[in-house]
């Protein structure tokens, strides 16, 4: 062969890869092309021994022109390949509808009783207190001795109380909240502490574990009034200014005199009646029980260093749960603890 015929030969190749590849609407058919003809048996590679065969001075040239064409196949083959890549991503927008609203991923929400709870506070708030809290895994000090409450109690019995040594237990109510408040602060005194409570205790109305609320208010000349005027603000504020209110007189060790708030139930209207059936919330009786409260008993001041003949206050104790439930109409304890996402996305 002739240095001219082989350049030639070479130089053909381009031109017949170029008329193969526009035969090819596949990236596998590119993929053999590519074997076919620059693969290390390819068409190009069978021809390179050819160029030591030419007279020595011509081989400068041919080297040149294997080069180029070599170059130009590699050309022409990507093109075809970048072509090919971008028909596809047309392809598989076919059918494709930017239209369509995005999936949403579910968000989370607070618990319908963190709702209640942090509403609670911010009417509490509003009114002056502050919030505070303390330890759920408390000693028998707080929760029982400095709240006056006896060794033979019946609230210490193993019955309610979660205990885990003799001594540390887990707290039953928010009540030891007060006498570590007032411990470390002397008066004026107004706060609120939120929390969850522990009782040995589970049936359709009683979890082992629920939420309080307890409040303390102490301050010089405080009376009984502005115990009432305060709750009457919270419960206005909580289940509108229709709801009525009243004291039963009611014993707690920690307060003196002690009374127990009634509200007018919410559910049948104070009536005692729906559709004149009896009310299954308040047994008929037109009034739901919502709270604990009293004047914070001199012994409790005298166990936290304060001078009872100086110093006056209120206390009151109340469930979230309970509350909860009347504020939302629901009728089952459980649900609160179930956590049916189906229930808890009521309340976002
Ligand atoms: N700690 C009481 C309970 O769990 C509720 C209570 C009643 C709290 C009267 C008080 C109070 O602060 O004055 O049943």
């Amino acid at each position: 062969m002739t240095t001219h015929e082989l350049i030639e030969t070479l130089e053909s190749l381009v031109r017949e890869l170029e008329k193969a590849l526009g035969q090819a609407s596949s990236l596998e058919a590119l993929e053999e092309l590519r074997v076919r003809f620059l693969g290390r048996k390819g068409k190009l590679a069978r021809i390179m021994p050819l160029v030591g065969s030419v007279p020595s001075e011509d081989r400068p040239e041919v080297g040149k022109a294997a080069n180029r064409v070599k170059t130009g196949m590699i050309e022409v083959w990507d093109a075809k390949k970048a072509e090919l890549e971008h028909a596809g991503e047309r392809q598989s927008l076919v059918g494709f509808d930017p239209t369509i609203p995005g999936r949403t991923p579910d968000r989370g929400s607070l618990h319908p009783i963190t709702l209640v709870m942090n509403d609670i506070c911010k009417t509490f708030v509003s009114l002056g207190f502050e919030v505070v809290s303390g330890p759920e895994v408390e000693n028998d000090f707080y929760n029982f001795e400095a709240l006056n409450l006896p060794p033979d109690h019946p609230a210490r019995d193993m019955q309610d109380t979660l205990y885990i040594t003799d001594k540390i237990l887990m707290r039953t109510q928010t009540s030891p909240m007060q006498v570590r408040t007032m411990e470390c602060r002397t008066p004026p005194v107004a706060v609120v502490a939120p929390g969850k409570v522990y009782r040995r205790d589970s049936d359709i109305t009683h979890t082992p574990m629920f939420h309080q609320i307890e409040g303390l208010l102490v301050d010089k000349n405080v009376t009984m009034a502005d115990l009432r005027g305060t709750l009457d603000a919270f419960i206005r504020t909580t289940f509108g200014a229709d709801v009525k209110m009243r004291f039963r007189p009611s014993f707690f060790p920690f307060t003196e005199p002690s009374a127990e708030v009634d509200m007018s139930c919410v559910m049948c209207g104070g009536t005692g009646h729906i559709d004149g059936k009896p009310c299954r919330v308040c047994k008929e009786s037109g009034w739901v029980e919502i709270l604990g409260c009293g004047m914070v008993d001199p012994a409790v001041f005298t166990n936290v260093g304060y001078d009872p003949e100086i110093y006056s206050g209120f206390a009151f104790g109340l469930g979230i749960e309970r509350i909860a439930m009347l504020k939302y109409g629901i009728g089952d304890l459980r649900m609160f603890f179930e956590n049916d996402t189906r229930f808890l996305r009521q309340f976002v």
